[in-house]
């Protein structure tokens, strides 16, 4: 059955306090709506809306940059949830099948989860409801259902009875429909209540009214977790890291203090990798098998191979790309460069625009000079070249296979295989000047002292 995704993100998230839309709000390097497009993608949805309403355009580019296919509509006012799902209805007048709804606010439910409501609309039921056990029901709505006949109705906590309010069984918000059933029945959908909106979740018992069964399915709560507030993002943070963590070791990496290691949304780290204390990844890092990141590091954009050892305090922005078994180590940078297989980069470097040839050697305090002020460059290190310590290598610049510079050189023309190139003033030594300078320098003071 072809799947469609509506995902809510009009809101305003006036507790936010932001000048960014809430949904823009970014936990594990990604913003909060992408987080809600994951769970979309992982059901391969044929169609994907998003509701946008404070921040339109905004919350428009990052959705279509995920997602160039996704669709966009506005909902100039907020009149509900039910409204909200209504704008979506003309971007998808040709679609046949099921309509999931999602909050773009809500970033973690599990695409388990969602297939398993679309199984339970497979049984037979006319629209289904993800529910969820609360802790704190407060003002969530209720999920009334009997034995008999299933989800009867949803009820707002503000227009619940006291009875009612007694229901700790909650609407997370996560609905499904076949496209035509609720459409059909949103349009029946009226305003009065306690909100004066148009509510999503009274479908239910409009549903039951015309004879269709509804059913609820439930989830853990911290799959519903939402976010309202700078605090409920810091907590979403920390439940997603927790995740992480725990996903990673599971999955043969060793941290050796968990939770002081950060991951986004799409790290990839492969068995028997070990990450030290305090690294963080940053997005579309992917770090393969034996390698070792060791402690402060941080990285981002980029991919380290097989054995590959970083750090500790190294920098790998995007487009590093580290081979296997190669070194990046203390407070090296690397940004958009190829380190080729064995070769080392040990300490304090900038290595930028680059390729550096397998089995190179990039001496301490190496600067690649790739910036013109307007302009990028690019250097080319051979195979087993060795730079000499504190070389500048202004680009464009090559420096062959097997070749040397001399430690302190500037390196601003190509090096040909096996040269050695120095550029640099020429050692001069003045025999015995250095005592007696030292020896006029402590008279002079010894006069002054006297005065
Ligand atoms: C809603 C549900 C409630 C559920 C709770 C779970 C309704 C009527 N109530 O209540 O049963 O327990 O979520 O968190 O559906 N939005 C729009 N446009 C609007 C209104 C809302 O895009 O006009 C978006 C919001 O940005 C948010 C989501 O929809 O992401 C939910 O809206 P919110 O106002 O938080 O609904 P609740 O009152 O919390
Ligand atoms: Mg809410």
């Amino acid at each position: 059955m072809p799947i469609a995704v509506v995902i809510l993100a009009a809101g305003q998230g006036s507790r936010m306090n932001s000048d960014t839309p809430k949904v823009l709000h970014q936990v594990a390097g990604a913003p909060l709506l992408v987080h809600a497009m994951l769970s979309a993608r992982g059901l391969e949805a044929e169609q994907t809306v998003v509701v946008t309403g404070v921040g339109g355009a905004q919350v428009e580019q990052v959705a279509k940059t995920f997602d160039p296919d996704a669709i966009a509509v506005n909902q100039a006012e907020q009149q509900g949830t039910g409204h909200a799902v209504k704008q979506a209805e003309a971007a998808l007048t040709d679609f046949t099948g099921d309509v999931i709804v999602l909050y773009g606010d809500t970033p973690f439910v599990r695409p388990e989860t969602l297939q398993a409501m679309l199984n339970k609309r497979a049984e037979g039921n006319g629209v289904v409801v993800l529910g969820f056990e609360a802790t704190d029901p407060g003002h969530y709505g209720r999920l009334w259902s009997t034995t008999e006949d299933g989800l009867m109705a949803i009820i707002e906590a503000k227009d619940a009875t006291p009875e009612q309010l007694q229901i700790s069984l909650c609407n997370s918000g996560v609905i499904c429909a076949d496209r035509k059933v609720l459409f059909d029945l949103l349009g029946k959908v009226g305003n009065d209540n306690a909100s004066g909106e148009y509510y999503l979740t009274d479908i239910v018992a409009l549903a039951r009214a015309e004879g269709l069964r509804c059913a609820a399915i439930s989830c853990d709560e911290a799959e519903t977790q939402g976010v309202n507030s700078r605090a409920d993002l810091a907590a979403a943070e920390a439940s997603f890291q927790a995740r992480a963590r725990g996903a990673a070791m599971e999955n043969g990496t060793t941290l050796t203090a968990p939770d002081t290691v950060y991951f986004s949304f799409d790290t990839i780290i492969g068995r028997d990798v070990i990450v030290e204390p305090n690294v963080v990844f940053g997005p579309d890092v992917t770090v393969e098998s034996g390698a070792i990141i060791r402690a402060f590091s941080h990285l981002e954009g980029c991919h380290v191979s097989q054995h590959a050892i970083i750090g500790p305090y190294a920098r790998l922005r995007p487009g590093a790309e580290i081979g296997d078994g190669a070194r990046v180590g203390n407070f090296v940078e690397v940004k958009a460069a190829l380190v080729g297989e064995g070769a080392k980069i040990n300490h304090l470097s900038y290595v930028g625009d680059a390729e550096v040839g397998d089995a190179a050697n990039i001496g301490a305090g190496t600067i690649i000079c790739n910036y013109d002020g307007v302009f990028k460059h690019k250097t080319v290190i051979g195979k087993r070249a060795f730079i000499g310590s504190n070389t500048a290598l202004v680009a464009p610049v090559r420096v062959g296979d097997d070749a040397m510079t001399g430690s302190g050189s500037v390196i601003t023309s190509d090096v040909p295989d096996e040269a050695m190139a120095i550029s640099r003033a020429k050692q001069a030594n003045k025999p015995g000047l250095a005592l007696r300078l030292m020896n006029k320098l402590r008279a002079a003071k010894a006069a002054r002292s006297k005065e």
